[in-house]
C-alpha cells in the first residue's frame, strides 16, 4: 500500500484551471523581490556573523538557494519570511552540481565564497529555457581581481594565487550590464584589497539591493544603481538585519493582470520608481496606473492599443515582463512589434499563445503580434517562469477554460500567486493530476485539490 502511493505521489504534477473572463477586484500584497533574495542569501555568506533577511518570498527557488547554503556547511533558519543565516563557519567551498544545475543563479555565490575562503568550486549552471546564459563575464571579472580561474570538468575553480589571502581590487569593464556578473563581481570586490570600479555595471534595483545589504554588513560600496560601481574593500564584514525589496516583476504582472482583465486592482507594498518602464509601456498601450499612496498603485484600465516593445537592461523594458505585455497585447487593437535583445531563446511562449487564438508571427528574436478580438481557453504547456504567468494572465482574459501545465516553473517565483488570484475573485483552480497511469487503472487522470 506504501509502495502504490509513493508511485502515485511521483506520477503526479499540479496544473491549473482557470475559468476565464470573470473581472478581478480587491487588493494584492506583494512578495519580497525573488531575484534580490537569491543573491542576498549568496551574500550573506560573506559575513563571518549570523545575518537576518526578510521579506523573502516563500519560493521552490528560494528553497533550492537554501539547500546549496546548507550544503556549503552554512547554517540556515526560516521563519515565515524571514532567513537567519550564520556563515560564520562555511564548511565547503564546493557548491553540489545537482543542486547549483536546479538553479542558475546559485552561481553568483562563487563571489563569496572565493572572498572568503581563497577557494571556490562552483559547477557551471548550464544553459536553461531562456538560452545558454554563459559565465564569461563573472569569469574574466575574477581574473582581473586577482583570482586564478580555471573550467575543467564542468567546474569552474577560482582561487586566490600568489601566496595573498584576499582577492586585489582592480578596475573591470562589462561588455554587457549582466545582473549576475555586476553582482558576483560587487560581493566579491567587498572582501578584495583596494579599490575596485565596474565600469557599465547592471543598474537593476535587485543590484542596488545587493549593495544595501553589503553596506548594512559595513562594505564600502558607490554608485549601485548607476553605470559604474566603486568599492573599496574591507576586512570583515558584520551582522546585519536587512528587509529585502518589493518584487517589481510580480507587481508588473499583477498589472498586465488588470489591464488584461479590464479590472481595478490595487497593489502594495511596491517601489513605483522601479516600475516606471513597466507604466510607461502600460500607459502607451492605453491603461492608467495610478499612485494612490507612495507605496500603493491601482490600475484602471482602458482600450488596448498595440505597442512596440524592445526589452533591454535596465532602466530600460525588462525581458521579465516581455511574455505578459504579449499576452496582453494579443488583444490589443493592431499590430505590436516585440523585441527580444536580452535573451536569444525567450519566445517559446508564442507557440502556447497561438494554441489560444492569438495571431503572432516568429521571425529570429522579433515577435509581430496582430491583435485579436477574443482569446479562447485552452490546454497549454509553461515553457519558462514568466511564461507561465503569461499564460496565467491569458487564461484569465481568455473564453472558456485554460489548462496550465508546467506549474514547476510558476512555483519557482510566484509566491501563492493561486491564492493571491482567487482572492481577486478569479475562477482558478489548482489540482494534482496523474501523469501516468500507475495507480490509476490506466484511466482518465484522476484530480485531487491541493
Ligand atoms: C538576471 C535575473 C533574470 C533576468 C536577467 C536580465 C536573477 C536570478 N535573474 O539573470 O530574472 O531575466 O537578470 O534582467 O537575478 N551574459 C553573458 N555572459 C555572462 C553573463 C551574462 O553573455 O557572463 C548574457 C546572458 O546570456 C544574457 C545577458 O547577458 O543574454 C543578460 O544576462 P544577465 O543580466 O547576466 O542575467 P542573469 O543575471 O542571469
Amino acid at each position: 500500500m506504501a509502495n502504490e502511493t509513493a508511485s502515485l505521489a511521483e506520477s503526479t504534477e499540479s496544473v491549473l484551471h482557470i475559468w476565464g473572463r470573470k473581472p478581478l477586484s480587491g487588493h494584492v500584497t506583494i512578495s519580497g523581490a525573488k531575484n534580490a533574495a537569491l543573491v542576498l542569501m549568496a551574500g550573506a555568506l560573506l559575513c563571518p556573523e549570523q545575518c537576518r533577511l526578510r521579506n523573502v518570498p516563500n519560493l521552490l527557488d528560494i528553497q533550492r538557494m537554501g539547500q546549496i547554503v546548507r550544503a556549503l556547511g552554512v547554517k540556515l533558519e526560516q521563519k515565515g519570511n524571514t532567513l537567519e543565516i550564520d556563515a560564520s563557519h562555511i564548511g565547503q567551498s564546493q557548491a553540489p552540481y545537482e543542486l547549483v544545475s536546479q538553479l542558475r543563479a546559485s552561481f553568483f555565490a562563487i563571489g563569496p565564497i572565493l572572498a572568503r575562503l581563497g577557494i571556490a568550486r562552483v559547477p557551471l549552471p548550464g544553459g536553461c529555457a531562456i538560452g545558454a546564459r554563459p559565465v564569461d563575464l563573472h569569469v574574466r571579472g575574477l581574473r582581473a581581481l586577482g583570482a586564478d580561474v580555471q573550467i575543467q570538468h564542468g567546474v569552474v575553480r577560482a582561487c586566490i594565487t600568489g601566496g595573498r589571502r584576499r582577492l586585489q581590487g582592480a578596475k573591470i569593464y562589462l561588455d554587457y550590464p549582466s545582473v549576475g556578473a555586476t553582482e558576483t563581481l560587487m560581493m566579491a570586490a567587498t572582501l578584495a584589497e583596494g579599490e575596485t570600479t565596474i565600469n557599465n555595471a547592471a543598474q537593476e534595483p535587485e543590484v542596488v539591493d545587493l549593495a544595501n545589504f553589503c553596506r548594512a554588513m559595513g562594505a564600502k560600496i558607490q554608485g549601485a544603481g548607476t553605470k559604474t560601481i566603486r568599492i573599496v574593500g574591507v576586512s570583515r564584514l558584520h551582522t546585519a538585519d536587512y528587509h529585502i525589496v518589493p518584487d517589481r516583476i510580480e507587481a508588473g504582472t499583477f498589472l498586465v493582470a488588470g489591464a488584461m482583465t479590464q479590472s481595478q486592482i490595487s497593489l502594495s507594498p511596491v517601489i513605483p520608481d522601479h516600475l516606471t518602464a513597466t507604466i510607461a509601456k502600460l500607459r502607451a498601450i492605453g491603461t492608467q496606473v495610478v499612485l494612490e499612496s507612495p507605496n500603493t498603485l491601482r490600475v484602471v484600465p482602458g482600450p488596448i492599443e498595440a505597442v512596440d516593445i524592445e526589452t533591454q537592461p535596465y532602466p530600460g523594458f525588462p525581458t521579465d515582463m516581455q511574455a505578459q505585455f504579449m499576452a496582453l497585447l494579443t488583444l490589443s487593437n493592431g499590430n505590436s512589434v516585440i523585441s527580444e535583445t536580452v535573451f536569444e531563446n525567450r519566445l517559446r511562449h508564442v507557440a502556447e499563445l497561438q494554441r489560444m487564438g492569438a495571431d503572432i508571427r516568429v521571425k529570429g528574436n522579433i515577435a509581430v503580434v496582430r491583435g485579436v478580438p477574443m482569446l479562447s481557453g485552452a490546454p497549454v504547456v509553461a515553457t519558462d517562469l514568466r511564461a507561465s504567468a503569461a499564460l496565467a494572465i491569458a487564461g484569465l482574459a481568455a473564453d472558456g477554460k485554460t489548462t496550465v501545465q508546467g506549474l514547476h516553473h510558476l512555483d519557482r517565483g510566484y509566491e501563492n500567486l493561486t491564492g493571491k488570484l482567487l482572492a481577486l475573485g478569479a475562477h482558478i483552480e489548482r489540482v494534482s493530476v496523474a501523469t501516468s497511469d500507475k495507480g490509476s487503472n490506466g484511466s482518465t487522470p484522476s484530480e485531487s485539490s491541493s
